[in-house]
């Protein structure tokens, strides 16, 4: 078996909303118990609905914040604040929004230098400047655009920049954070099949934030879906796909369209609001939406079962 280059261990993450004079404070659980592991040139996708804590996994695993528990090693290190610098080129990132990520008054090529700039001061200015237009190349834009500024790109071309720009550095995990989620269905594929590319070049590991299923379809290898805060199914994408165990999941799905017919269900329509994380309800978080609770789903918090396919679900399909 291949060491995996991410080992994820019950990451947690709140944050205290300020109750202000007279109010309490109160606390965001915004993420409970990730577990998990990445292989190198794998994809995990990350699915769930907005606020489901997606972005927090995110800005935890790129060390942009610390997680209030848990631990995850990277390529071997162990993250935390003595290890940050070494970590620092290992893992990088690409957000969802290509026009507010790149800065409008650098050009395409300094902006792709800059990594080198900030981390590599010792290499020489004409070094930076090749490995740039290569990487120009490898994202699949042209030697011509090394000169124009980001407001000259469509948005499917500031996203192969923000890529360029995120392997610059040589990382051997790239979160990706919605990448696709601001882009036309048209350009939707063609940076997928862009980072598939890349995936296999380069041996890369992903970790691929995604609310659409249509498009981790395209993309994972091993999925898991997030309910507020919480991993409550986690399979191979064909599993996943195949059989859905936890209702959450068959309820995502089912809302999903697919291209695929043999992939089309009857849609389940959920009742009630997604609960804030900040009071989230006792036993399983599911429960007051789910058409198959029973008393001790709303009493007792269901663990994520056995592996293969688990499923934090005590009726689980
Ligand atoms: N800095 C913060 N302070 C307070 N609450 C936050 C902060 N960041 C995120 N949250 C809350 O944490 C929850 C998870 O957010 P997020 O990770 O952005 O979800 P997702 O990316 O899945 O949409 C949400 O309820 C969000 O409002
Ligand atoms: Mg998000």
């Amino acid at each position: 078996m291949t060491e995996p280059v991410l080992v994820a261990e019950n990451l947690t993450q709140e944050y205290v909303l300020k109750g202000g004079l007279f109010g309490k404070d109160r606390i965001v659980r915004a993420l409970t118990g990730a577990t998990f592991t990445l292989e190198p040139g794998k994809t995990l996708a990350i699915v769930g609905e907005s606020g489901c804590g997606k972005s927090t996994l995110a800005r935890v695993i790129t060390m942009i914040e610390e997680p209030v528990a848990g631990t995850f090693v990277l390529d071997g290190t162990k993250a935390g604040p003595d290890t940050r610098d070494k970590l620092r080129t290992t893992v990088q990132i690409v957000f969802q929004d290509p026009y507010g990520s790149l800065n409008p008054r650098q050009r395409c090529g300094q902006i792709l230098e800059e990594p080198l700039k900030i981390n590599r001061p010792d290499m020489r200015a004409e070094e930076r400047t090749r490995r740039a237009r290569e990487m120009l190349e490898l994202v699949g834009l042209r030697p011509e655009h090394f000169d124009r500024y980001p407001h000259m790109f469509s948005g499917g071309q500031r996203q192969r920049i923000a890529v360029g720009r995120a392997l610059m550095l040589e990382p051997k995990v790239l979160v990706l954070d919605e990448p696709v989620s601001a882009l036309d269905l048209s350009i939707q594929s063609q940076i997928l099949n862009l980072l598939v590319d890349l995936q296999e070049r380069l041996g890369l590991a992903y970790l691929f934030i995604s609310h659409d299923l249509s498009v981790v379809k395209h993309v994972a290898d091993d999925v898991i879906v997030m309910y507020l805060g919480r991993p409550v199914e986690i399979g191979t994408k064909e599993e996943l796909f195949a059989h859905q165990r936890h209702p959450y999941t068959k309820a995502l799905l089912s809302a999903t369209p697919m291209a695929d017919p043999t992939l089309r269900k009857e849609r389940i329509k959920l009742t009630g609001e997604l609960p804030s994380p900040v009071n989230i309800p006792p036993g399983c978080a599911f429960s007051p939406r789910c058409w198959k609770a029973q008393d001790k789903c709303r009493k007792e918090r269901p663990e994520l079962g056995p592996e293969p396919h688990p499923a934090a679900c005590f009726f689980p399909e």
